[in-house]
Parts: structure tokens; sequence; C-alpha cells
């Protein structure tokens, strides 16, 4: 975004520079002009009003002419069909706040024009001082607001940054603070446009979420393996602890595909197609991929908790009977199922838009609820085990396997929940800048990430039974093509000799 002087507005400039200046008064910088603070208001009304976006406003007021004022000329709106003639841009002007209301489309965007007149009111109050309204040898470039934002006196050649204004965001409202930038030229001159380019929301959205979906793809691409791995040997198909830790990489092997899938198909769509995106569109088939991403993170949570069961019965409960898979699964599906519907449903009463990927109403904490819920079980269980497991080790009583099973869980449902802990919490963002909330999102997106890959990592992996049994059946294979070549190999001889010897024979019978 970049301001623009309409041509109305040089005309007024041109009539300013007839006016007289009165010399005792506070002086204000406005952008290439100065003002006294009396006209200060007016002026920067003015400015607000002109730079305002036009997505913001229904209609703009553009007859306007210079009126004198206490011998100073002030910008006012001409409006030739009403009893008042003509109104200023004061921003506490009763008059001029009621009709400037009818060309703003909300009151938020009116609110908003207000808040730019009251920080021009205050950088002229507060931020210029006799002192630094004037250039000196170190601050060649003055204190000075742009139109919309107040920028501190600069040295030469370098970019002094603020806070960009509200004007400058293109959305309704802001989601983090960005810096726009002003320079100072080597020659100690203000470039008079101020780079708002920088303010775009959308390019620091795009980059997390594009980020999260790499790290997704990464984690994806680095566990897949070991559910090929569990599924393709015998010995790990029959062990029900293998079958636990198989389902659960597989569970977030496939939520990390619907994630990607929808962060793809659907936010990152909205963030860079400018027309009608499947979030606008909101059709059932979006809704329906966010149902499934959603059970598919309950599944995670639900496998962790199966898992920590098992566990807890190989340890505490040495003696019960084998839970049945079919039990097991069932119970799984429901705790994956049953909390999606129920947030589906109230998703649904409460207007069911964006393909139920914003989360405005704040419905999110059925199911995170739900997930700390199986969290602080499986640490309970954790917590049990541990207790059994150090009596355990004492009499040395454990085999190696339980035990690196042991340690496995005992760091990753750790993991999960700090995870949990860090997207339940967004206000730990100790600031309200795009650079704060960028440290935030990167971390979380790296520890969800890392979940998958610590899981297939801890689980298979780095496993010794696991790695044992690959071993051995990667000797039986190299065993078997061994066989298969040497038989090939075996069988050219034979015919290669059979050929020589007959050549021979033939030759000898010459
Ligand atoms: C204000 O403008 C006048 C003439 O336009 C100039 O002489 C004066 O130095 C300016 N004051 C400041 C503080 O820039
Ligand atoms: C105009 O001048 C009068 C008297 O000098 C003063 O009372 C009044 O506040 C001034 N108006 C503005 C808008 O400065
Ligand atoms: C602006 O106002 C003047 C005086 O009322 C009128 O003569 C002129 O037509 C107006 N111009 C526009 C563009 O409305
Ligand atoms: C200062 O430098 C900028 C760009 O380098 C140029 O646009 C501007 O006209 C210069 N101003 C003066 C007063 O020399
Ligand atoms: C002044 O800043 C604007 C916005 O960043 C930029 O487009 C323009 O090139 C700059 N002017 C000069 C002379 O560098």
């Amino acid at each position: 975004m970049v301001l623009k002087c309409g041509v109305i507005f040089t005309c007024v400039v041109v009539l300013l520079l007839q006016a007289p200046e009165s010399v005792t008064a506070k002086i204000c910088i406005l952008r290439e002009r100065n003002f006294t603070s009396e006209i200060w208001d007016f002026w920067t009304g003015y400015y607000c009003y002109n730079y305002t976006p036009d997505f913001r406003l229904n209609f703009r007021y553009t007859n306007i002419t210079g009126y004198i004022l206490n011998g100073s000329q002030i910008p006012v709106a001409l409006i030739p069909d009403e009893e008042i003639q003509y109104f200023s841009f004061h921003y506490k002007d009763p008059t001029s706040l009621q009709y400037l209301r009818k060309s703003f489309q909300t009151d938020h965007f009116f609110g908003l024009w207000i808040n730019c007149c009251e920080e021009a009111s205050d950088c002229c109050e507060n931020s210029m001082t006799d002192e630094n309204v004037y250039p000196t040898e170190e601050y060649p470039c003055p204190a000075i607001w742009d139109g919309w934002t107040c920028f501190d006196p600069a040295k030469a050649g370098t970019i002094q940054k603020e806070t960009c204004s509200k004007q400058a965001y293109s959305t309704e409202s802001d989601v983090c603070e960005l810096q726009s930038e002003k320079t100072c030229f080597a020659n100690g001159t203000w470039n008079q446009t101020t780079d708002y380019g920088v303010c775009a929301i959308a390019p620091v959205l795009r980059h997390r979420h594009t980020f999260n979906v790499i790290a997704l793809a990464i984690a994806t691409v680095i566990s897949f393996p070991a559910v090929v791995i569990f599924f393709s040997l015998r010995t790990f198909r029959k062990n029900l602890r293998y079958i636990m830790h198989r389902n659960l990489i597989l569970i977030i092997v496939i939520r990390n595909l619907l994630t990607i899938m929808s962060k793809q198909i659907i936010i990152l769509d909205a963030l860079n197609s400018t027309g009608t995106t499947v979030m606008d569109e909101n059709s059932v088939a979006c809704r329906v991929l966010a149902f499934f991403e959603n059970a598919a993170k309950n599944g995670m949570f639900a496998c962790m908790l199966a898992d920590g069961f098992y566990l807890h019965k190989l340890i505490v409960r040495a003696f019960a009977n084998e839970p049945s898979l079919t039990y097991i699964y069932v119970a799984v599906s429901v705790l994956s199922f049953l909390p999606s519907l129920i947030w589906a449903i109230v998703r649904n009463d409460h207007g069911a838009k964006d393909c139920w990927m914003v989360d405005d109403t704040n419905d999110q904490w059925i199911i995170d609820g739900f997930r700390i819920a199986i969290l602080v079980i499986n640490f309970l269980l954790l917590l049990d085990i541990i207790r059994v497991m150090v009596m355990k080790l004492k009499r040395g009583s454990v085999s190696q396997q339980v035990k690196s099973t042991f340690r496995a869980t005992l760091f990753l449902i750790p993991l999960f929940g700090i995870h949990i802990v860090i997207i339940t919490n967004r206000n730990i963002v100790p600031s309200n800048t795009c650079e704060a909330q960028d440290i935030y999102y990167y971390i979380s997106y790296l520890v969800e990430g890392l979940q998958g890959i610590m899981v297939a990592l801890l689980f298979c992996y780095i496993n010794s039974e696991v790695r044992g049994e690959l071993e051995n059946a990667f000797r039986k294979f190299v065993l078997y093509l061994e066989q298969r070549f040497d038989l090939k190999f075996e069988k050219k001889e034979d015919l290669r000799r059979a050929t020589t010897a007959t050549y021979v024979e033939a030759y000898n019978r010459k």
C-alpha cells in the first residue's frame, strides 16, 4: 500500500503555502509540510480519511476545499444539498463525525479512522518536541507523521521501523503486529513514501502453514517405513505390543496426511487465491475432511492410551489376561469418533462456516479437553508403571524388551503432553508481534512433526528386537537371493562348460 495524494488535495496544499504561519506556536510535521498544533487535528483527520482504503468506505467525500480558521487554512468537505454546507475533518467535532460515519461501511472501520486521528494527535503532542522537529546534525530526518504512522527522528541512511498502522491492514482485524519501514536517505531527507507493503499478514500466515506442511511431510516420510516393517514381518503381526505400536504410527501417518491435505486444499488455498476459495464455498466435502482430520488427531491420543494401557498390563498386571484386540479397536474407535461427533454437532449448531477450520466460537475446547483428559489418564498409568518398574528393576526381573518399551513410553507421553500444553495456551506468547507468534508456531509445528518421528524411532528403528528381526529377515532374504543367483549362475556356467566341452570335443574330433 502506498500513500497517494488526490488532485484536490494538491490544490489544498498550494492554498496552504499562501497561508500565514504563526511563529511561536508548536510545530508538527505532516509528510513534507509542517502545521501549528492548532490546526494539526484538522489536517491529520483529513489525511487519515483521504488514505483510508476504498474497501472500507461506502462512498468518499471528494469535494474538498480550503477554509480559513483563525488565519490558517484547514481542509473542509463541501456538501451542496444539505443545510450544512461543509464540515471539517476534526475527530472531536460532532457534526463532522455524524457526516463521516455515513461514509464508512462499518462502525469498526469508522473506529479505525478515529484511532488514526487520535494517534496523530498524540504524535504531535508527545512525540514531536521543539528539538526533534528540526533536522539536526545527527538526526537529519526529523520526527514525522506520514498520514498513518508516527516516526521518530532517524539518522541518515537508515530505515526507521514502526508498528504497522491499523489503516494498513486489508483484513478486518490484524492477526499480529508487523513493522512498516520508512527510509531516511543518505542525503538526510525522508522518503515521503513509507513502505507499508511489509504490513501484509497473508505471507506471514502462508509461511507458517507451509512450514507445518513440510514438517508433517518429512515426519510422514520418516515414519511410514516403520508401518511397512511392522506389517511385513510375521513376528510383529502376531505380537500385541507391536500391533499397538504399529497402530500408533499408522494413525500418526494418517493424521499427518489429512492435516497436509486440509492445509493445502483449504487454508493455503484461502491465503493464496483471490476469488472464491474452498473455505468460502464451505462444501460438505471439506467439512468431512475437517471431521476426519479431527478424529485422526483424537485417534493418536487414543492409540497412545491403548499403548500405555497395554504396557501397564505387561508390567503392573503381569498375570492378567491378554486384552482382546477387537475390544481395543472398538475402544479406540469410540474415543476417536465420539468427541469429533460432539464437536461437529456443536459447530454445526454455531453456524457451520469456513469448513470448520477457523475456531471463532471456541468449540475447540471440546476436543482439547478430551485430549487432555486422555493424556492425564495416560500420565497416571505411567506413574503407576514407574512405581512398579522401580521395584522390578531392583529385583532385576524385567525383560530387555519391556524395559525399552518402558523407556520409549516414558519419553513419548511427556512429548505429547508438551505439545498439547503448547497448542492450548496461545496466550503464552509474550508479545503481539508476528515474530513472537512465529516462534511459537514454528516450535509448535516442529514438536508436532517430531511426534511421528520419535514414535517411529523409539518403537521401531532403534528398538533392538526390531533390529534383530530385521537383520534376520535380511539375512534370510540375502540367502534366498544368493541361492537364486547361484542357481542361475551355476546353470549358466554349466551351460557354458557344456558348450565348451562340445566345442572341444568337436575340435578334437577334427
Ligand atoms: C515549516 O515550514 C517553513 C516554510 O515552509 C520552514 O521555514 C520551517 O523551517 C518549517 N519548520 C519545520 C519545523 O520544519
Ligand atoms: C481561534 O482563535 C480564538 C481566539 O484567538 C480561540 O479562542 C480559538 O480556540 C481558536 N480556534 C482554534 C480552532 O484554534
Ligand atoms: C463542489 O462544490 C461546489 C460548491 O458547492 C460545486 O459548485 C461543485 O459542483 C462541487 N463539485 C463536485 C464535483 O461535486
Ligand atoms: C536525496 O536522495 C534521494 C534518493 O537517493 C532523492 O530521491 C532525493 O531527491 C534527494 N534529496 C535531495 C534534497 O537531494
Ligand atoms: C521510497 O519508498 C517506496 C516504498 O518503499 C519505494 O517504492 C520507493 O522506491 C522509495 N523511493 C526511493 C527514491 O528510493
